[in-house]
């Protein structure tokens, strides 16, 4: 016990000297490789005239404007939620916009069977794969302080990340032949820690931990987009949230706590399938959001202090809101 305890001692002695060192040797050559890489997915993009692309939660928000920004690329479309009647006016726009054929899957993604249905439903009805958009998601605006029954949130954890770990589990087969790309929309707070959406955060973590593993095991056949974005100009915003293991609308609740600019639901869905066709590991929106990952990775405490001091802008009442019916 001892022993080894002494060899672990020693090797972190030596470690942290030799990594440095092999970074300054290797900084010059890797910062040479990003940058021709970068430059080849700049010009190098996939065309997506004819493809076939399956979105969750498309019925709103991001994944409405994914769909009709993949609309105008002119593949065809495969668009599931549980709102049928949302989806059947997603469908007619994207129509509009050149889709070349659309299908409309009324399913909820935290529910095994419906995602393998919504995934073969797919294939059978346009022979192939090319894109899995996992977009479907909801979050939760709570204090650990103010929860009376924690079994309430466990829902929340399964559409954020098994909803997305079905549809990909059953995909996989199919994109493998056309060599496809998996999309995955997890979330900045993921990164950043913000107070009064822990079940979220942890939930959009748990699919980044994920993903980063897929994009091993399922390389190189199939390329993975991972998206950590900020606030989006969506229903979530517009104070969508679980409460007491339901959904509810309060319109009040986000726009009083939203300390940065929203940006536009369309911005997010251009940027995010350039990055897609580009292979990008990471897509995020707005762009400085980025910095403030660095930041948030090097000075933790300087995060910690900020929400705590802003805590009243985070830990939201709940005054009035109103249950949302799925139908
Ligand atoms: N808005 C932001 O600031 C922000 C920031 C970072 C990441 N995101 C992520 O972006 C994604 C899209 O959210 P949004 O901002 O566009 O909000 P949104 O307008 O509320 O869209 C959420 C979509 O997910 C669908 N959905 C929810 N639960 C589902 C279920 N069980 N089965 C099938 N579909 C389901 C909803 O459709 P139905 O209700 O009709 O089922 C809706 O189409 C989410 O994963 C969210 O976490 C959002």
């Amino acid at each position: 016990m001892a022993s080894s305890y002494f060899v672990h001692t020693l090797i972190s002695l030596f470690i942290t000297p030799l990594v440095l060192i092999a970074l300054f040797a290797f900084f010059p050559f890797f910062c040479i490789s990003r940058i021709i890489l970068f430059l080849y997915r700049f010009v190098v993009s996939e065309n997506m005239k004819g493809k076939v692309v399956l979105i969750t939660g498309a019925s709103s928000g991001i994944g409405e404007e994914l769909a009709y920004e993949y609309a105008r690329r002119g593949c065809s479309l495969a668009i599931v939620a549980r709102r049928e009647k949302k989806l059947w006016k997603v469908a007619e726009k994207a129509k509009s916009l050149g889709c070349l054929d659309v299908i409309s899957i009324r399913a909820d993604v935290s529910n095994v069977q419906h995602c393998k249905r919504f995934v073969d439903q797919t294939v059978k009805h346009f022979g192939r794969l090319d894109h899995l958009v996992n977009n479907a998601g909801i979050t939760s605006l709570c204090s650990i302080n103010d929860v009376t029954d924690i079994t309430m949130f466990t829902s929340l954890m399964d559409i954020n990340f098994w909803g997305s770990v079905y549809p990909t589990y059953f995909a996989i087969p199919h994109l493998k032949k056309t060599r496809g790309k998996v999309f995955v929309n997890s979330s900045s707070s993921a990164i950043m820690h913000p107070p009064s959406i822990s079940f979220y955060t942890a939930s959009k973590a748990a699919l980044i931990s994920f993903y980063e593993t897929m994009r091993v095991e399922l390389a190189p056949e199939i390329s993975i987009t991972i998206a950590t974005l900020g606030y989006t100009d969506s229903e979530i915003m517009g104070g969508k949230h679980l409460k007491d293991g339901v959904m509810h609308i309060d319109s009040q609740l986000l726009s009083d706590a939203t300390v940065l600019p929203v940006i536009s639901c369309s911005d997010c869905a251009k940027s995010i399938i350039s990055a897609i066709c580009r292979k990008e590991r990471y897509i995020t929106e707005p762009k400085y959001i980025s910095v403030l990952f660095f930041v948030k990775s090097v000075c933790p405490q300087a995060f910690e202090w900020f929400y705590r001091t802003f805590e009243h802008k985070f830990c939201i009442g709940h005054a009035s809101s109103t249950k949302i019916a799925y139908k």
